[in-house]
């Protein structure tokens, strides 16, 4: 486990406390310093920022070494990295160095809540107070057949939740929600923020990507620690997530943390402590922040791969779907209505996200956000429009018993083999590719059954992605113990 994680491990108790008050003190006197303006690096004469005079003498070598060695960076250092990155005068060997001595050493709550305030004000912050209603979005830290932004957005907004969904591309072994829209033709994610306020104004809801306005240091840091396996720190991704939910103009955030095998978080003791890293550089800013933690050892649902989960996420909205992807969709609806004020709590927020499934509402606000998008609205009622890929292939039960193990990350992998993800920032994606999982942890299978099949397009890419998943399958004599969906919440 990285040293930054195991840093975050030696805090008790206590040390939360200070490390959410340090966080909380940071935001609280930032705000008061820029009167609600975020949108500005720190200059000469503020008091807080990188003066021209620090820039010109701080050296990337200096910085880096300083936190190779276990140094604490301080705001200037922290901003020089992220101007730098954004502005593309440091280049990206210093930057990815930099990014592995912060996996390597972690970094403090003081330095994570500068890392984020730097990233937010890379960008700009956007105003939605014109947009009427409590504006909530969700995010997850990534799984393997993680779909639910494609069920709740429409599911709240159907609900009277304005949703300004601003969402990521895969990273690494887990799938990324524009990716997934991106798998139904003509789906436009790269919205201006006009447009986006405009689709808020007329579906309720804005499935977009990042804009180049929001958070560009991420954007930059996020490629990078993509491709130089930097990704599983506290720190980094507490900055990465909480900058762009910042930045989004958002009022309330629901954040769904997942642990276990295909999270980037393996442990629940690290997702709780992600969790509560989140969770505090959230409400410390002004956005009303909490999370739920919940369970990515196996694939969430069936499906893992572009289409293949649209697909799967109009059967939820149609009443259908399986029913670990129904729980936790209709889990993290109930905690954005709540938020939002339209319902009362969180139980009466479950039943309103049933009704509307039951009555179609929702399906058909996933209609409406399709065909504002530049969609074809019609792959809701004819999956065919989808793309398909031209191979199957099943990944059978070596022996009879039951499904003990479907390893998310190496089930991710395989669909990434497959080419539904990217090992490179520059590979494109193949929508139609993937892995559907036939048989779930504790079905009971015969020897030869299927448990899993593959949809791919080459027989070059399918050898490397059949290995991949057959190591992440085991059988065993007894049913598995059964294990919790949703894990925890840190508020
Ligand atoms: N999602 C993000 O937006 N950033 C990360 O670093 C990880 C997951």
């Amino acid at each position: 486990m990285p040293g930054g994680i195991e840093r975050h491990r030696a805090c008790g108790g206590l040390a939360r406390a200070r490390e959410v008050d340090e966080a909380r003190g940071f935001f609280r006197r930032e705000r008061s310093r820029r009167v609600g303006h975020w949108s500005s690096w720190p200059t000469e004469g503020d008091g807080v920022g990188h003066s021209k005079y620090t820039a010109r003498r701080m050296r990337a070598v200096d910085v880096i070494a300083k936190k190779r060695d276990g140094g604490p960076l301080t705001r200037d250092e922290i901003f020089f990295f992220v101007s730098g990155v954004t502005s593309g005068s440091l280049p990206e060997y210093q930057a990815a160095a930099l990014l592995m001595a912060i996996v390597l050493r972690g970094m403090s709550a003081e330095e994570t809540a500068w890392l984020t305030d730097a990233m937010v004000r890379s960008g700009a912050r956007v105003d939605l107070s014109a947009i009427p209603g409590v504006k909530v979005d969700k995010h997850s830290t990534g799984g393997v057949g993680d779909k639910t932004s494609l069920v709740i957005a429409p599911l709240a907004a159907a609900c009277g939740v304005p949703v300004p969904m601003m969402s990521g591309r895969g990273l690494g072994h887990t799938g990324g929600t524009l990716d997934k829209l991106e798998a139904i033709p003509g789906f436009r994610v790269s919205l201006s923020l006009d447009e986006m306020t405009a689709a808020l104004r007329a579906v309720g809801c804005a499935m977009i990507g990042q804009t180049k306005e929001i958070a560009p240091a991420d954007k930059k840091l996020y490629a990078l620690r993509d491709v130089t396996a930097t990704v599983e720190s506290i720190p980094l991704i507490s900055a990465s997530i909480m900058s762009k939910k910042i930045a989004e103009g958002i009022d309330a955030l629901v954040l769904d943390v997942k642990t276990g095998r295909g999270a980037f978080m393996k442990t629940e003791a690290d997702s709780r402590r992600l969790a509560e890293s989140l969770v505090s550089i959230g409400n410390a800013s002004g956005v009303r922040t909490e999370a739920v933690i919940t369970a990515m050892d196996q694939p969430l649902g069936r499906a893992v791969g572009n289409a293949l989960e649209v697909i799967e996420c109009v059967d939820v909205l149609n009443g259908g779907g399986p029913r670990d992807l129904v729980d936790v969709s209709i889990e993290l609806t109930a905690r954005m209505l709540a938020a939002a004020g339209v319902v009362s709590d969180r139980k009466a927020g479950e039943s309103r996200a049933r009704e509307a499934i039951g009555s179609g509402a929702g399906l058909e606000r996933f209609r409406r956000i399709i065909e504002h998008q530049g969609g074809d609205p019609r792959i809701v009622d004819d999956y065919d429009r989808l793309p398909k890929a031209p191979g199957r292939q099943i990944v059978a039960a070596p022996r009879s018993g039951y499904v003990s193990r479907l390893d998310a990350e190496l089930i991710g992998r395989a669909s990434v083999a497959l080419g539904a993800g990217r090992d490179r920032v520059e590979d494109t994606i193949d929508p139609a590719v993937g892995v559907m999982v036939v048989a779930k942890v504790g079905d009971q299978v015969r020897a030869g059954d299927a448990v899993l099949e593959l949809h791919y397009r080459s027989a070059e890419k399918l050898d490397r992605a059949k290995s991949l998943a057959g190591e992440g399958l085991a059988i065993s004599d007894a049913p598995p113990p059964a294990a919790r969906l949703i894990v925890g919440e840190v508020h």
